[in-house]
């Protein structure tokens, strides 16, 4: 028997996994639909068109509605909707954290999602929400625990048992949480009461509580971010290792008339263009769309296109080690977005553990790549470097540079190394040809700090014009700082 999540590939701390269910073998990262049991805009059984392979519903509506209820019972879950591939089942959380009380016990609905015949089950934790007071958020932790353990002891078939991580907004708790769950051995890990922090726009804190939780968990069990809908943040969060995402933005805002791309969402009355070649979008103009009496669900359809698209481009980007790069796009979206992405790269040094060593050529997007994983560990191996005698570093090649024992190129954002490691990986970078600032300091740094560990050596540093940086002072009390221009100057009149 195979295990019941596998990883496949890797890039930055996102992957490419497989989870095996009872009802299949879903590929992750992925996105569940969300089925609301009462209102269907789209048949579930049409979701695989879109590329839909597990879908999640509520447990909760199913078990209040007596009619929903007695088909779920007698005939199961898969047949009530009309779906044979895997489902997850959400417990009433949701509405407890909504309307504060649910008449339902962990135990009744945890008997009842199995009973049903749920490929993944969610137990009664308390989502306790964004800046509530620390003693608050303790308690409510506390009584999270106490159910998943009674869970656990449960939940015994073949049937996924999952086990949210709480602790609002404070990283302790999370990875206090995550690292208490670990040991419990759940088969699935969703991070829980994040909505309030999405529909905010707090995309930094949120980087913050998915990182916390990260590190309590182990990076072999797959992690669903739970109510996380819209496609513009899916690639940030898959490189933090979110594995799973659930949608009801699709349905919610299709309902709205909000049509919804990788870089925001549009209102449909203000869309005078369609800017995606979805089936629905191929078909219709957007004034077709606007007027259309099923608009509604026709925005479900593409807002799914869209959704969907966005995952295979995730996953096609670990695949050849450029998930950075796409998130570094994306969170030039929007600039609470930018924040996100700031807030990912102060955790570089736990991406660093995770990323693979060597992949796709690092393509430097703008000042904040200066920050990414791959910066920071040739910053904490310039010891490996050992430098005797006259040493040249030169961003490009330079007359007279054979008459030095060893020549270092210069590229910014990482610093100097050995020209043989030029071609290797992450060096062989594609870099604009005008360092920003960002870049050049931390270049700068590497680079005083390689000539502090290599005292014996003799350097020579040919700097270029365009190289407008506090810090190249400072280079020059270490080194012999030349001009590229003055070097020909100095050449000519030598020879
Ligand atoms: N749906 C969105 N957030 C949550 C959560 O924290 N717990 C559960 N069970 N469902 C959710
Ligand atoms: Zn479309």
């Amino acid at each position: 028997m195979s295990a019941i999540f596998e990883i496949l590939d890797k890039d930055a701390g996102g992957r490419i996994g497989r989870l095996r269910t009872p009802h299949g073998t879903v590929e992750t990262p992925t996105v569940m639909p969300v089925i609301n049991p009462n209102i269907q805009l789209i048949p579930p059984k049409e979701m695989r068109n879109f590329g839909a392979e597990i879908l999640i519903t509520n447990s909760y509506i199913i078990y209040r509605k007596e009619e929903l209820r007695s088909i779920a019972l007698e005939k199961g879950l898969h047949e009530l909707l009309g779906f044979d591939g895997p489902i997850m089942t959400d417990s009433g959380s949701f509405q407890l954290s909504v309307y504060g009380s649910v008449e339902i016990t962990n135990e009744e609905i945890l008997g009842f999602q199995q009973k049903i015949g749920s490929d993944i089950i969610v137990p009664l934790d308390i989502p306790t929400p964004p800046d509530v007071h620390y003693r608050r958020a303790e308690d409510e932790l506390a009584i999270t625990a106490e159910r998943l353990e009674a869970a656990r002891k449960f939940i015994q078939s073949e049937q996924l048992l999952a086990g949210p991580v709480q602790g609002s907004t404070y990283p302790e708790l999370r990875e206090k949480a995550a690292s208490h769950l670990k040991d419990l051995n759940f088969e699935v890990y969703p991070l829980g009461a994040v909505v309030p922090l999405m529909e905010a726009y707090r995309y930094a804190e949120l980087v913050d509580v998915i990182a916390a939780s990260k590190k309590g968990l182990s990076p072999a069990a797959p992690v669903h971010l739970f109510g996380a809908g819209h496609p513009m943040m899916f690639a940030l969060a898959v490189a933090m290792g979110c594995d799973l995402f659930d949608s009801a933005a699709y349905a919610l805002y299709a309902k709205d008339g909000r049509y919804i791309t990788v870089n925001g969402t549009y209102h449909v009355e203000k869309l005078n263009y369609l800017p995606c070649s979805c089936p629905v979008c191929s078909k219709y103009t957007a004034d077709e769309l606007k007027k259309a009496n099923n608009r509604e669900e026709l925005l479900g359809r593409h807002n799914l296109y869209a959704t969907f698209a966005e995952i295979r481009l995730i996953k096609q980007c670990i695949k050849d080690g450029k998930l950075l790069e796409l998130v570094e796009q994306r969170c030039r979206s929007h600039p609470k977005l930018l924040d996100g992405l700031k807030k990912l790269y102060t955790h570089s040094s736990w991406l660093e553990q995770l990323d693979p060593a060597t992949k796709g050529t690092f393509f430097y997007c703008g000042p904040e790549s200066s920050f990414r994983p791959e910066v920071l560990r040739f910053g904490k191996r310039l010891n490996r470097f050992s430098l005797r005698g006259s040493v040249i570093i030169r961003a490009s090649p330079i007359k007279g540079e054979k008459d030095y024992d060893q020549v270092l190129t210069f590229k910014a954002p990482f610093g100097a190394f050995p020209i043989e490691m030029e071609e290797v990986y992450p060096f062989n970078a594609e870099v604009p040809k005008l360092p920003d600032y960002e870049s050049l300091n931390i270049a700068l740094s590497n680079t005083l700090k390689l000539m502090d560990l290599n005292p014996e050596a003799e350097f020579t540093f040919i700097c270029e014009k365009e190289f407008r940086h506090p810090l190249i002072e400072e280079i020059s009390k270490r080194a012999k700082l030349v001009y590229r221009e003055d070097w020909k100057k100095e050449q000519i009149s030598e020879s």
